[in-house]
Order: C-alpha cells, then sequence, then structure tokens
C-alpha cells in the first residue's frame, strides 16, 4: 500500500503560533503538591520547587501554562494563595473533594513558570465569583503599583507587576458539573463585562471565553454562537476542550477520533465566521484549545480514590493515567490537527502537564520520569514551530464510527524557513500493513534526511514506568530516503515519525 502526500513551499495553511504547544496545570490531585511542589524532595529548590521536573517540564520547552485550573478554579479564592503561608487558610475544594492547603499560590507559580522558562495564563473564578475578583486579580497581578491590590503584591517581595497577558474568563462553564454552571447567556454577558472591566488596565489583554467543554455537549454549539454573540468585541480566543478514550480497546476507532476533533474545530471556526459577519466586525476570534489530552485509563481508579477516601484527601492521587503506547499514536494525531488547522487553533495546552493526565510522571520523595506520550509532544514542540504545509495527499483509508475512507497514514508538514527545514508529522494508523510513504517536496531547494525518528512498540499497551522510563521512546527510523524532490519511507503497522529535512 502507499500513500502519497505533495508539499509545495507555497502551499502554506499558516504560520503556526509556537503557543499551540503550551500545558495546562491545575490544583488538582499530585499535580502541584508531589508534582511540581515538594519542598522535601532531594532535587527542591530554595522555593520547594522539584528540580527534576522541572528540568523535565524545560525539555517540552512549553511556551505558556495554564493554571490554577480547571474546575478547581470555579470555586477558588485567589487571594488564599498570597501572604505569609503560615496564614494561608485550608479551604475544601468542591469540584474534586479534596482539601487545598493553599501552599503554593500566585507567587509560587510564578517563580516556578519563570525558572522552567514559561508565560503564565491565568483563570479567573467564574464560578462562585464575577467582575470584583477578576479586577482585583488582574490589578494585583499586572498593576505596577501605587494601588492597594499592587502595593500588597509589592508588600508579598514581587516588586514588578508579571504583566500576564493571557487570561480565561471562567472554565468549562458550559458544564453542569462546574461550580456555578450558568447558561450561555448569563455567562456571555458576564464574560462581556468581566472583559470590559479587566481591559480597563490593559488593552493589549488577550481574554479568552469558554466555549464548550466538547463536542458531545448537548448545548454544543449553540453555546458558541450565543456566547460570542455576547462578547465577539471584547475577547479574542475561544476555548474547546476535548479528551481522548478508548475503553472498549478499539483501536480502529479510537485512532480516527482527530476526525471528531477536526470536525469540532471546524464547527466553532464556522460559528466564529457567523458571528463576526452578523457583527460586521473586521476582527478575528480564533481557537484556543486549553485542555486536550488522552484521558480514561485512571477514571476507575479514580472512582476508587473517591469512594474510599475518609473526608477530604490532600493531594490523593486523581487523574493517574498511565500513557501506553498506543497513546503515543493519538497524541501524534491530535498534533498533526492542530499543525494542519494552525490558521484557526492559535494556543492550545496539552492537560495536563505533571501527574495529572501527564507526559510527567512523579514519586513522592523518589523519581520522575517521562510518560509514553511525553514524545509526540516533544516533536511537536521541538519541531514544529514555522509555517504548516497545505499537504495534498492520497492514499488507503479505512471505515469506522468516526468516518469513512479515514485515511491510514495522518500526516502533517512544517516549513521553518529561518531555520531552512521541512519536517513531517506521520502516523500509520494500519493495523496490518506497512505503509509507503511517496513524498513530492517541491519549492523547498536542495534538502537531505537530517532526522528520521520512529516511536513503535509490538505492544500497544506498552507503558513507562519509574523502573522501566524507556520502553516506549523514540528509535532511529529506518529507509526514509530522498531523491531529488521525491522523499520515500515505510511506515510499518502501527507506527509514529518524525521527519526532518535541511
Ligand atoms: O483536566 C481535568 C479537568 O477536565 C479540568 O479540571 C476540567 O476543566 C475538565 O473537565
Amino acid at each position: 500500500m502507499k500513500a502519497s502526500v505533495t508539499a509545495h513551499r507555497t502551499y502554506t495553511v499558516s504560520r503556526i503560533d509556537d503557543r499551540v504547544y503550551g500545558a495546562f496545570l491545575e490544583h488538582l490531585g499530585r499535580a502541584v503538591y508531589e508534582g511540581i511542589y515538594e519542598p522535601t524532595h532531594p532535587t527542591a529548590d530554595a522555593n520547594g520547587m522539584r528540580g527534576d521536573v522541572a528540568n523535565l517540564v524545560r525539555e517540552l520547552d512549553v511556551p505558556f501554562v495554564r493554571y490554577p485550573g480547571g474546575n478547581f478554579v470555579s470555586a477558588y479564592n485567589w487571594e488564599d494563595g498570597i501572604g505569609p503561608k503560615e496564614d494561608r487558610p485550608t479551604r475544601l475544594d468542591l469540584a474534586w473533594h479534596t482539601s487545598e492547603s493553599n501552599e503554593v499560590g500566585i507567587h509560587e507559580f510564578a517563580d516556578w513558570a519563570e525558572s522552567v522558562g514559561t508565560d503564565m495564563m491565568l483563570a479567573l473564578n467564574l464560578g462562585t465569583r464575577g467582575i470584583q475578583e477578576a479586577r482585583d486579580f488582574v490589578e494585583y497581578v499586572n498593576h505596577p503599583g501605587g494601588s492597594a491590590w499592587s502595593d500588597l503584591r509589592k508588600k508579598n517581595g514581587r516588586a514588578d507587576p508579571w504583566n500576564v497577558k493571557l487570561w480565561c474568563l471562567g472554565n468549562e462553564m458550559d458544564g453542569p458539573w462546574q461550580v456555578g454552571h450558568k447558561t450561555a447567556y448569563e455567562y456571555g454577558r458576564l464574560a462581556n463585562e468581566t472583559a470590559k472591566a479587566v481591559r480597563a488596565f490593559d488593552r493589549n489583554l488577550e481574554l479568552i471565553v469558554c466555549g464548550s467543554s466538547h463536542a458531545n455537549m448537548p448545548t454544543y454549539p449553540e453555546w458558541e454562537r450565543t456566547v460570542l454573540e455576547e462578547t465577539y468585541d471584547e475577547i479574542d480566543h475561544v476555548s474547546l476542550h476535548m479528551y481522548f478514550r478508548n475503553p472498549e480497546k478499539n483501536t480502529a476507532d479510537y485512532l480516527a477520533l482527530n476526525q471528531k476533533l477536526d470536525d469540532y474545530i471546524g464547527t466553532v471556526a464556522s460559528t466564529i465566521r457567523y458571528v463576526k459577519s452578523k457583527k460586521r466586525s473586521k476582527k478575528d476570534v480564533t481557537i484556543c484549545f486549553d485542555e486536550w489530552n488522552v484521558w480514561y485509563h485512571s477514571n476507575q481508579q479514580d472512582r476508587e480514590i473517591l469512594d474510599g477516601a475518609n473526608g477530604w484527601p490532600h493531594a490523593p492521587g486523581l487523574l493517574e493515567d498511565i500513557y501506553n503506547f498506543e497513546d503515543v499514536l493519538q497524541v501524534g494525531c491530535v498534533l498533526n490537527t492542530f499543525i494542519r488547522n494552525a490558521d484557526t487553533v492559535k494556543l492550545a495546552a496539552i492537560a495536563q502537564l505533571v501527574n495529572v493526565i501527564a507526559p510527567i510522571m512523579t514519586e513522592k520523595g523518589g523519581r520522575a520520569w517521562r510518560q509514553t506520550i511525553f514524545w509526540p509532544f516533544w516533536f511537536a514542540s521541538r519541531y514544529g514551530r514555522g509555517t504548516a504545509l497545505h499537504l495534498v495527499t492520497d492514499g488507503p483509508g479505512y471505515d469506522c464510527a468516526h468516518g469513512d475512507n479515514v485515511p491510514f497514514v495522518d500526516v502533517s508538514g512544517v516549513h521553518d524557513e529561518a531555520a531552512g527545514t521541512v519536517t513531517l508529522f506521520v502516523v500509520n494508523r494500519s493495523q496490518t500493513d506497512t505503509i509507503e510513504l511517496d513524498t513530492r517536496l517541491a519549492g523547498f531547494g536542495k534538502l537531505r534526511v537530517e532526522t528520521h525518528k520512529m516511536i513503535r512498540h509490538d505492544d500497544l499497551e506498552a507503558v513507562n514506568t519509574a523502573d522501566r522510563p524507556d520502553e516506549v521512546a523514540p528509535q532511529d527510523g529506518t529507509g526514509a530516503s530522498l531523491d531529488g524532490e521525491h522523499l520515500t519511507c515505510p511506515l510499518p503497522a502501527l507506527s509514529y515519525h518524525v521527519i526532518r529535512l535541511r
């Protein structure tokens, strides 16, 4: 079997916003406590932040980290996390039924973000709170001084404002599970008024309004239309979320889920255009896909933890999905979809970063390691910057629950003009066949194959653990060959590839 791909230097989708490789960190489970923060850990720095975890985060080179939630934010008081630690209150977190010690708050998170070289994306509580809290928090974080909140920040040890640009107007407000859940109209009105208030500080903030929690929500996509009609002039991005699951162990269906993702993005992009036309607006709104990942492996364990929990535990091991090789292929397909939609999806965040549905796992007091999905994210974040190519593809496909003739080969291409590279990210979803990739690369000048890496394992369920951290890891690919403009490469059944040409 053969799959043909044509790439031309001038057939482009858009420049890829580097911020499509962002990540998310919530006060949930062991993401913060025992994740990034563990003062008694042998690698902890003076602020109690784990050095081994910080190093792995640096490897991923995420341009921003979204914080502090998630569902958590919708009942969170940011003021609980400032001032002397010994004075901070312990609160009951309504979202995850746990105790929040508030040992980590905005100062600790900001210092950590700076130390790992990432920007902050902060979420505002529009569940239990509203405009007042939002304006106070933005003033605390971004105002230089001479006002009550900014002077309190200084007193608490941070002289300069952090100048955070990215602000989420709540989280998943369409979800009945959300504390303070609202109808689209109620939320749209509140988000619009909150946006106006915080823009008074800075016209250049980038504001993100909640879209749908997933494409099966009964309110989707009417939610987006209503919310955008209320907020269009004041916001910059619509947030979408989607998690990928395979509880029935149906690989064919599972690996085709990015068809659904692609429809979801297309539908919301059309809704944005509809509202733009209706408003006679010149302004563009884009998509911020600020929660995405595989999430299902830990569902049963979470039920047991929560059912067996005595009261409100602090940092229990919730949402600790252990990822397998099959998930590498899924994450590869998701990232390919974002690259192919680079004109619309300008920001995205893998959910989450450490321990909680995350590429990085830790032991309390012990080791930190890379989960299987670390690798496709690492490759995309490292090599997927530049301009997304509009590839013309043709090849065999299969019928499944998410579409007919779903191509076995899922591919995206990135041209980095400055570096002089063309990179192809390729997944072969066929469970039985090696497929010959047959690519024509036109207009890029003389190239050679610089790197070919492959991830493959005989066992779809193979995982990485603290004892076997490299069970699923990149290896050198074989067989990529370039003859003039013609690149060929055999893609074994169920394999992930990065082919970089320079
Ligand atoms: O990432 C885990 C949870 O998933 C987040 O708290 C919420 O926003 C989503 O439902």
